[in-house]
């Protein structure tokens, strides 16, 4: 997976390259190209910006910089994400979409905003990370990058992302490693007992009640067997 950002804050993106991201890309699992917008600005100063035709506040990126910056990336099948808060907001049903891409160029704003005309003739799509705003689509861009990433072969442990939060719909459930006692406090028995079966099926249960209990509104999105049914009722209860 190849991303292209589109930034005038390529410095921003020095965090992504440590850990497990900067693994994979050392590992070349992963290739993260930075393009520095300001350096297809045709002024001498190397403005990129401009007053809003109308008037109102704050400044507008141009839409020919942007433009030709996005021109210089190599590749046709690339998917062009702009990063905005107006965006459809990122879930893990879109991250495991977008992990299926060959090459994403990502968009990032600054100052008010990006010439309409620009974005109408290169995005393919608009994402969100949340319902606030930031000062530009640097951190929205990495938050893209790292949860994209982990869906890509080699670059988490086998199996890492299908016990996780999410990926079946519901929350996790609790874990444990030694010490057995801490502070008093006692490690589930069940979890000693080697019995897989029922080991399973106390994980499942514990996932329904973390999930009724902190995000019960994800309860209503996905399929659940009578025995999640029968139990949901017990944790209700309780
Ligand atoms: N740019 C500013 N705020 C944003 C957000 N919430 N999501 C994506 N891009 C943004």
């Amino acid at each position: 997976m190849r991303f292209d950002i589109l930034t005038l804050f390529p410095e921003m993106f020095e965090p992504i390259k440590q850990s497990i991201i900067g693994k994979a890309e050392e590992k070349k699992l992963i290739e993260i190209n930075l393009i520095n917008i300001r350096d297809f600005s045709k002024n001498k100063h190397k403005k990129v910006d401009d007053t809003p035709y109308g008037g109102g506040a704050g400044m507008i990126m141009q839409a020919d910089v942007v433009y030709d910056a996005y021109k210089s990336i190599k590749g046709k099948n690339a998917k062009v994400i702009y990063l905005t808060p107006q965006g459809k907001v990122l879930n893990q049903k879109k991250v495991e979409e977008l992990s299926k891409e060959e090459q994403i160029v990502l968009l990032c704003g600054h100052y008010e905003g990006i010439d309409q005309r620009v974005i109408d003739k290169i995005v393919d799509e608009e994402i969100s990370i949340g319902d606030y705003v930031l000062t530009g689509g640097e951190i929205p861009a990495m938050v893209l990058i790292d949860t994209v990433s982990r869906y890509i072969d080699g670059v988490l442990s086998e199996g890492s992302t299908s016990e996780e939060s999410f990926s079946h719909g519901i929350l996790e459930y609790p874990q444990y490693t030694r010490p057995e006692v801490f502070e008093n406090e006692k490690v589930p028995e069940i979890l000693l007992s080697g019995h897989h079966e029922n080991i399973n099926k106390w994980r499942r249960n514990q996932a329904l009640k973390n999930t009724y209990l902190k995000r019960p509104e994800l309860l209503k999105n996905i399929k659940l067997s009578e025995e999640d049914r029968k139990n949901l009722e017990k944790i209700k209860k309780m």
